[in-house]
């Protein structure tokens, strides 16, 4: 299959940087739009973005006068005859879908290859609104397009043979990594992602712990690029919530309840970096920073931690301001358990624990250099392990590899490993340990450790089968 002349129709946040890299390769592309204000709008898109690259040195005036060249803009479909693919970036509205799917059969030559790029709709049902269901596949672009190197090729049950890989080669011709996966909801990246995003809000919904605190653990203790919340506002409130409605739909599992505390948000019209205020507010008020209101403590269960403490000049005695315990639990007034995951400490009271003491505990951890997360329970162990148990779950279904699955959430999500590293850079048991204690205390299927892990941590394996 030759692909040297590609449509996309609608040059919107995607279909703009979608128009460029194909422009990039060398590929004729005509974009069409509903209307001539969106033509000049997504015309403006493009200019714009290879102006930065021309700013940022990135391409030369030659170079973007290239691109632009060529570059078609239209607004009439029927410009679409000679392509060799057409690629659908119009917004994610079924009844639009399908609407053009039938048109682009009925004006593309026979042998053209249909794509979209929906984040959630059945790829399958647009193939079958159209004569050429063979030729009809997903490729899922990330936003920035110009940018993220990864793009899901969604193949169907009536997909013809080879049409993927073709859509896979060219995928590589545009500099991207492709992932061939099948047309199940949210594909590799946002079925994986969007149920993690999801369960800090429920985290939050709860009272585990702070919005501040929860993106900290997981920016600064996993090394995340974003925290969840951060990234909520960033791709949308509303848009996260119908792919969470989307995936309940298709698994109806426990793990893909959309959060109701989510839904309030959307209803309230706080849906992120796009309407102005989503978990982040306009004001968020900046809090002063505290000094340590206690000057002698005791730590227990980490040597490390009573060094790095002492170092920074807080003292022990019979009778401490505050106890720090790492490991097991213990309880009184003044014990503060605390977790150290990098530079993060996860900090913790029980019953007994006195306000003082958390407040104590948090304000010295900080003076000696590390993000206190103040929490109920670890927000690390239950947002990240579940989030990889899912990974495990995916994989074991047959959907993808373990190897495509890394590559998809460190391109898709810009994470510095993927699922399957982080999980042997942690240690297999490790997590399998943590999981089950979060299911013996919960009893949710999210926590029960995924079959696989289980028996390779009993089999006494510390890596994952790679073909
Ligand atoms: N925004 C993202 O982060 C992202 C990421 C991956 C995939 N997607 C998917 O990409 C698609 C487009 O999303 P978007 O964020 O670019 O939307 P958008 O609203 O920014 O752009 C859609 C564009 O389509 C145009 N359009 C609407 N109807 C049209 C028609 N009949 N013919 C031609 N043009 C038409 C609109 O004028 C608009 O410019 C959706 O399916 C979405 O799920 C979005």
């Amino acid at each position: 299959m030759v692909f040297e002349t590609v449509g996309v129709v609608g040059l919107g946040t995607m279909g703009a940087g979608i128009a460029e890299v194909f422009a990039r390769a060398g590929i004729r592309v005509v974009g069409v739009e509903a209307d001539q204000e969106a033509l000049d709008r997504g015309l403006g898109h493009l200019e714009a973005s290879t102006g930065r690259a021309l700013e940022k040195g990135r391409l030369s005036a030659g170079e973007r006068e290239e691109i632009l060249s060529r570059v078609t803009l239209t607004t009439s479909r029927d410009d679409l005859r000679d392509a060799d693919l057409v690629v659908e970036a119009i917004p994610e509205v079924m009844e639009y879908k399908v609407a053009l799917f039938t048109d682009l059969d009925r004006i593309c030559k026979p042998s053209a290859v249909l794509a979209t790029n929906t984040s959630s709709l059945q790829v399958t049902a647009l193939a079958a609104a159209t004569g050429r269901p063979g030729r009809v596949v997903g490729m899922h672009f990330f936003n920035p397009a110009p940018v993220m190197g990864l793009v899901e090729v969604v193949g169907t049950v009536v997909t013809e043979p080879g049409v993927v890989t073709s859509v896979s080669d060219l995928a590589v011709r545009l500099g991207k990594t492709p992932v061939a996966v099948g047309d199940r909801a949210g594909f590799v990246v946002n079925r994986l992602l969007l149920p993690y995003l999801n369960h800090a809000v429920t985290l939050l919904d709860h009272g585990v712990a702070a919005r501040d605190d929860i993106d900290n653990a997981m920016r600064l203790g996993v090394g995340l690029p974003m925290g969840p919340f951060s990234l909520l506002d960033l791709i949308g409130l509303d848009t996260s919530y119908e792919i969470m409605g989307v995936l309940f739909e298709e698994s109806r599992s426990e793990r893909h309840v959309p959060s109701p505390l989510l839904r309030s948000y959307v209803a309230a019209g706080w849906l992120g970096r796009k309407s102005g205020r989503g978990f982040y507010g306009e004001s968020a008020a900046e809090s002063t920073p505290e000094k340590a209101a206690a000057s002698t403590v005791r730590v227990e269960g980490s040597q490390e931690l009573a060094a790095t403490l002492a170092a920074a000049g807080f003292k022990d005695s019979a009778e401490p301001d505050v106890v720090l315990r790492v490991g097991e639990a213990a309880l009184g007034e003044r014990v503060v358990q605390v977790r150290v995951t990098g530079k993060v400490a996860e900090l913790s009271g029980s019953v007994l624990t006195s306000r003082q003491a958390v407040l104590c505990a948090r304000d010295l951890l900080r003076v000696a250099g590390y993000t206190p997360v103040p929490c109920r329970r670890s927000v690390i162990d239950a947002l990240l392990y579940a989030h990889l148990n899912d990974a495990v779950h995916m994989y074991s279904s047959g959907y993808a590899s373990i190897a495509d699955i890394d590559a998809a959430m460190r391109l898709g999500c810009g994470y510095p490993q993927g699922p399957f590293e982080l999980m042997e850079s942690i240690g297999l048991a490790k997590v399998r340990d943590g999981l089950r204690a979060l299911y013996a205390e919960h009893l949710s299927p999210s926590f029960a450790p995924a079959p696989l892990l289980d028996q390779l941590v009993t089999a006494g394996l510390d890596a994952f089968p790679r073909a």
